[in-house]
């Protein structure tokens, strides 16, 4: 679309100004910049066309809305993405600040990259919906009704999203819902992701000794937390990475021979992925491959531990507390509050008796799977083969976001998974970054989206007056 070249360098601007905010959701102390990025998103909603903008509040961070109602009769499609970021920490491993965006060219990013935070999770991602939005109004080439509703609080599990939907079910109903938050496989190889992970999210706490003691007049007399914490997170997996909380497996959904073979066909380079790591090798579960154990297999990892000291140089001290969160990924059939309650169950009787334990649930998300064979997803296939020249390839991702199974609890509609970001993105990283390739590539791509799911439509509803 000519509208799209001539204006570019707007767009990518105007991105440039929203990744200036740090809208960190999980910080309290970031909630004044959280609301001003829901003001800028309403702003940018309304000056692309959109109508009936509202920042709506909800007991988090606010939801943003706007919608373009052509008819009653057209399908509706819902946009829906997250204007909140993840913490940037660690801040002294980031080569530019990370709300100083800048662009850069990399290896994989030739005509370069936007390295800020959220510019690929997810601003710089839902922003291609606002801007393709605006270039279809403009051409007069909008066919649908769209819907956008953009959230605050993805990056800490959406708690409040489940009570907004319910309560405004008639303003979100809609046919099909469109998301932009999840990988492609490369810029060369296109893919529409068809499953993701759920997530059960634990905090515990081990207590030993009533103080801090000297580690000299009481070790190896007295249990350290610190070493039982330890051993009971070494204990969760066995030697061949299987997790041991008994029934932790029971409702994993169990996939055909066919369907593993037909998912490892996807292109991946072994020593690619460990070079971008800088890794010697890869671990994981037994038996399965890593574009398995990122995405069909479910896990268990620490994300954070601390206890005792840990400031400059050397305190001897048997430390009386220790803490760990641990983060659980879910496949289908899997339920979030399921597993929490199992990993608290085994965890409390895991503790020797010299210990207490504490375990405390945080968020939660329910895994699922996309359909493939509905007129959407046909029309998101058609829509990247024009644009990459080349069909993508159905693909289950690692990622949660837990929207997608709420949505169809509450509004019985599907959500189609057309991503542009790559996993070396360094989402959640220091260095996030999104490439301009591909915040031009998603552009110029939704359009043809839209374009398609409006011919389908016509075509179901054309088919079935004949019937009538
Ligand atoms: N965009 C990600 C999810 C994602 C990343 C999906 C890559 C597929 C590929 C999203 O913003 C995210 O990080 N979600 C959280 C959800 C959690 C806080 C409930 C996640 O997955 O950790
Ligand atoms: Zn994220």
């Amino acid at each position: 679309m000519q509208y799209i070249e001539d204006n570019k360098a707007r767009f990518l601007d105007e991105l440039l100004e929203m990744l200036k905010i740090p809208s960190i959701s999980a910080d309290p102390a970031y909630k004044d910049d959280v609301l001003k990025t829901a003001h800028l998103v309403a702003d940018y909603l309304k000056q692309s066309g959109a109508d009936a903008v509202e920042v709506m509040p909800t007991d988090g961070h606010p939801i943003v809305y706007g919608e373009k109602i052509l008819g009653e009769d057209l399908p509706t499609v819902l946009v829906y993405g997250h204007y909140d970021v993840q913490p940037p920490d660690p801040l002294d491993l980031w080569e530019s600040p990370p709300f100083e965006p800048v662009i850069k060219k990399t290896k994989i990013h030739p005509d370069g990259a936007i390295f800020a935070r959220g510019a690929c999770d997810d601003k710089g991602q839902f922003f291609m919906h606002v801007k393709a939005f605006e270039a279809m109004l403009k051409n007069d080439a909008l066919g649908c009704n769209v819907k956008f509703m953009i959230e605050g609080e993805e990056e800490v599990g959406s708690d409040h999203l489940g009570d907004f939907c319910k309560a405004n079910q008639e303003k979100l109903a809609c046919d099909v819902i469109l998301i932009s938050d999840t990988s492609i496989i490369s810029n060369s190889t296109p893919s529409i992701t068809t499953g993701l992970r759920g997530l059960s999210y634990v905090e515990v706490e081990v207590t030993g000794p009533n103080r801090d003691l000297h580690s000299g007049v009481y070790g190896g007399a007295v249990a350290n937390p610190v070493n039982v914490l330890c051993d009971m997170i070494a204990s969760l997996q066995d030697e061949n990475h299987h997790i041991t909380i008994p029934g932790f497996y029971d409702d994993v959904e169990v996939i055909s021979t066919e369907e593993r073979a037909e998912m490892n066909k996807a292109p991946f380079d072994l020593g690619q992925y460990k070079e971008d790591l800088a890794i010697g090798d890869i671990q994981g579960e037994e038996g399965f491959t890593t574009m398995e154990r990122t995405s069909i297999r479910p896990t268990l990892d620490v994300n954070g531990i601390w206890g005792g000291y840990t400031g400059e140089g050397a305190k001897t001290v048997l430390p009386s507390k220790a803490f760990a969160k641990i983060s659980m990924r879910l496949v289908p059939h899997q339920n979030s509050d399921k597993i929490a309650k199992l990993f608290a169950d085994h965890f409390t009787r895991l503790a020797p008796d010299s210990v207490q334990v504490k375990v405390s649930f945080h968020h939660g998300g329910e895994p699922v799977v996309t359909p493939t064979d509905t007129p959407e997803y046909r029309a998101a296939h058609l829509a990247m083969q024009e644009t990459f020249g080349k069909a993508p390839i159905p693909k289950r991702e690692g990622g949660s976001i837990p929207i997608v199974a709420l949505f169809e609890d509450v509004l019985g509609v599907k959500s189609v998974l057309m991503g542009f970001g790559l996993d070396s993105d360094a989402l959640h990283s220091p260095n996030e970054h999104y490439g301009l390739f591909n915040f031009y590539k998603g552009i110029e791509t939704i359009p043809y989206f839209f374009l398609f799911s409006t011919f389908f439509s016509s075509l179901i509803n054309s088919s079935s007056d004949q019937f009538e």
